[in-house]
């Protein structure tokens, strides 16, 4: 086996905490609570760790970041390491006096979520009143402090018919990039499937939208485009394959190859009080179960594609069929392809009420989808 490179990126998740409740939320559904979050010092020895180990970028993401008081000496230390940092968030109570004291920090770019064109629907997607007018403040804050800025759109059965009023949303803020990508189903969106799984008409209507602006917006907005899963023919290759690019510490300290990766049976996930980063990444039986090709069966094992995704997601071969070890189901080529045609079946059903994002030490429930606006 070719010996594994350093990772390009770590995805730090501050912490779940969250002003919205998304129900695509990709989070797992239990969820960690505040007090069970790395402090200060751990995430900064993190930092260095991380640095030491080849990283070159590390993103901010949560839950929302915004909610850590410690955000702004967490954006100084990884600066202090060398990272580039990245700061995904929904903008919620993000104002100027705080921006400008991350950007002295080292902040060096911003992805902002938006849930919709529509502010009722951004809202009610959301699940709370006013989100989507704070939007609008955050991407006028995030110009005027010079900093790149990328709007991030999951786009969904429920809000497809809006996917131009979204492009045009990203314009009117002034984004250079606007990433759309369909839900993938993982923690919360998986128990919403029904509710938000497109149909084949509405995806092929996106993929022609998407192609119209990106032609139209050439050289203005550049448009990066994720297709759902679950109506492709060969799986992508989930974080660039196990254990190759990425890795992810959880807000209690886990570290993970994927942010889904803890619904996978059987694996002992470490956390950084356990081991070093780097040990973690080249050593332990977690980052190196699905590393490479050894560990395929067919259809993949014999596959010319399998380099090239990988045999597509663990978490969802999981998912879908019970065994990680599977191929991922989205490839046309696994026995187990079929699966999809039963979640693509209710696609043409009557939504059901979303299962909202929350903290709860009970089963999550349906709620009666609130209305806004
Ligand atoms: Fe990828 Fe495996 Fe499908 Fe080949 S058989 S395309 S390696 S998932
Ligand atoms: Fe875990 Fe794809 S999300 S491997």
């Amino acid at each position: 086996m070719t010996p594994a490179e350093p990772p390009l990126a770590l995805l730090a998740e501050l912490t779940h905490r969250c002003p919205l409740r998304c129900p695509y939320c990709s989070n797992p559904l239990d969820l960690a609570r505040a007090s069970a979050e790395l402090d200060t010092a751990t995430w900064r020895r993190v930092f260095n760790e991380a640095a030491e180990l080849g990283v070159l970028q590390v993103h901010f993401s949560g839950g929302e970041p915004l909610v850590r008081r410690d955000l702004v000496e967490l954006v100084a230390a990884a600066t202090a390491s060398g990272l580039y940092i990245n700061l995904i968030t929904s903008g919620i109570r993000l104002d100027a006096n705080r921006l400008a004291r991350l950007v002295e920090a080292g902040l060096e770019h911003v992805q902002l979520s938006v849930q919709d064109a529509d502010p009722g629907c951004g809202d009610r997607f959301a699940g709370l009143a006013g989100a989507q007018q704070t939007k609008h403040q955050v991407a006028e804050l995030v110009r005027e402090a010079g900093l790149p800025l990328t709007v991030n759109a999951v786009v969904h059965r429920q809000n497809l018919e809006h996917l131009e009023g979204i492009i045009d949303l990203a314009v009117m803020f002034g984004a250079d990039r606007l990433e759309v990508a369909h839900v993938q189903y993982y923690g919360w969106a998986l128990a919403n499937r029904a509710a938000l799984l497109p149909s084949r008409q509405q995806l092929d209507t996106a993929t022609a939208t998407i192609d119209a602006a990106r032609a139209r917006l050439a050289g203005r907005l550049i448009i990066d485009y994720v297709p759902p899963d679950y109506y492709a023919q060969r799986p992508k290759a989930c974080m660039g394959g196990w254990g190759r690019r990425f890795l992810n510490v959880t807000p209690s300290g886990t570290v993970l190859p994927c942010h889904a990766a803890e619904t996978l049976p059987g694996l002992h996930f470490p956390t950084v009080a356990e081991a070093s980063l780097s040990d973690i990444w080249y050593h332990s039986a977690a980052f190196t179960r699905f590393r490479g090709t050894a560990w395929m069966d067919e259809p993949c094992r014999s596959c010319e594609r399998r380099e090239i995704d990988w045999g597509g997601c663990r978490c969802q071969a999981y998912a879908l069929t019970g065994d990680s070890a599977r191929a991922d189901p989205a490839c046309a080529l696994s026995p187990d392809h079929v699966l999809l045609a039963a979640a693509l079946n209710e696609a043409q059903e009557t939504a059901p009420d979303f299962v909202y994002r929350q903290h709860t030490a009970t089963a999550p429930q349906r709620e009666r989808t609130p209305q806004f606006g």
